[in-house]
């Protein structure tokens, strides 16, 4: 059962703000993990944040559990201690189930719910999970007085995750985005992987036999693990007006296999992927901007189409409405990268 139309964007509680009508589109080609608890990682703040489409404290995974209130506190110094210059602040939270979400929730949202813009929800299962943490969020915010309604964004790392992705995307008009989050999703499909995102030699199909030389080797060509998740979930954010991004590479050392899976991910419709380490942060910035070839390429189509209809040749290839509406997503992607990237903007010729 859903709430009804007029009903679903009424605030959650008496003195909460209004969640948004529309997800907020703005440059999101990273998401930026890093540890509040560790003072070498909160001292690169301040210069990190110059370089990232969105920075994000992780209070759940990969932070001890003897830190989790150290990573807690220290996000909370961070936020009061930095000037983020418009660079959005997110945090994750440790999950529902967890001893920590609670007062994650409640001390974050009290003391700098007014510096948060999204709060990432791990190891989602279904609507239900948004459900809690959107009348939450909205009894806090009453409580706080905060201006603006946080955004939700959910990892899909759960087998019953992806079952429900669709209700999920639909629980709430907080819902921001959606990241796959392979490491865990892999755990509870019970894939025999131990690698946090990425594909696998063992994943293959092979190349026909030939009758007359059965014994001759073959190759193998390896197939992408994660297409059919990923393919599910873009599709589910996309027809709920939610962002899609793919989530970590684990495999720092390996920055081809990293921008290849970044990649796919781009082609295949997500905004951005996570980078979990700064040398990561450059390798989603050059994915997730669309190519400066192709952008002016769009926009030659652009201006040959007109008003979209019809058809027109362009470089001996047959151009229609469809073709006008791709070059559109790339050319408004563009020119919304351009607001915050001056190189950028330089380089697609996009001025003012
Ligand atoms: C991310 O949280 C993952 O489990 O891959
Ligand atoms: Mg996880």
């Amino acid at each position: 059962m859903r709430r009804t139309p007029r009903a679903f964007f009424q605030p959650l509680s008496l003195g909460a703000p209004a969640p948004p009508p529309q997800i907020p589109v703005t440059p999101s080609r990273m998401i930026h993990f890093f540890d509040p608890s560790n003072p070498r990682m909160a001292a690169k703040v301040p210069t990190i944040v110059k370089q990232v489409d969105i920075l994000l404290g992780n209070l759940e995974d990969a932070i001890d559990a003897e830190r989790k209130v150290d990573a807690r506190e220290g996000l909370i110094k961070i936020a009061r201690d930095t000037d983020f210059a418009g660079t959005p602040l997110w945090t994750r939270v440790n999950s529902l189930d967890s001893p920590w979400f609670l007062d994650d929730m409640l001390r974050l949202v009290g003391e700098i719910g007014n510096d948060l813009h999204c709060v990432m929800i791990p190891k989602v299962t279904g609507p239900w999970d948004i459900h809690f943490v959107d009348q939450l969020l909205a009894q806090l915010e009453a409580k706080h007085g905060i201006r603006q309604a946080l955004l939700i964004h959910a990892i899909l790392e759960t087998a019953e995750g992806v079952n429900n992705v669709e209700e999920i995307c639909a629980a709430s008009p907080r819902v921001q985005g959606i990241s796959l989050g392979p490491a865990d999703l892999a755990a509870s499909r019970r894939m025999k992987t131990t690698r946090v995102g990425g594909g696998h030699p063992g994943y293959v199909v092979r190349a026909d036999m030939d009758d007359d030389a059965p014994d001759r080797e073959r190759p193998g060509y390896q197939q992408d693990l994660w297409h059919y998740t990923l393919a599910k979930m873009v599709d589910a954010c996309n027809a709920h007006g939610v962002l899609p991004f793919y989530g970590p590479f684990g495999h720092i050392a390996d920055p081809v296999a990293c921008e290849d899976q970044f990649r796919n991910a781009f082609l295949m419709g997500c905004v951005g992927a996570w980078s979990l380490h700064p040398s990561q942060i450059e390798i989603a910035k050059r994915v997730f901007s669309p190519p400066v070839d192709e952008v002016k390429f769009a926009m030659r189509v652009i201006e040959a189409m007109g008003d979209g209809t019809g058809t027109v040749m362009v470089d001996g290839r047959m151009q229609d409405d469809a073709t006008f509406k791709q070059c559109q997503v790339m050319v408004q992607l563009a020119r919304m990268l351009s607001t915050r990237d001056a190189d950028l903007a330089e380089a697609y010729g996009i001025t003012g």
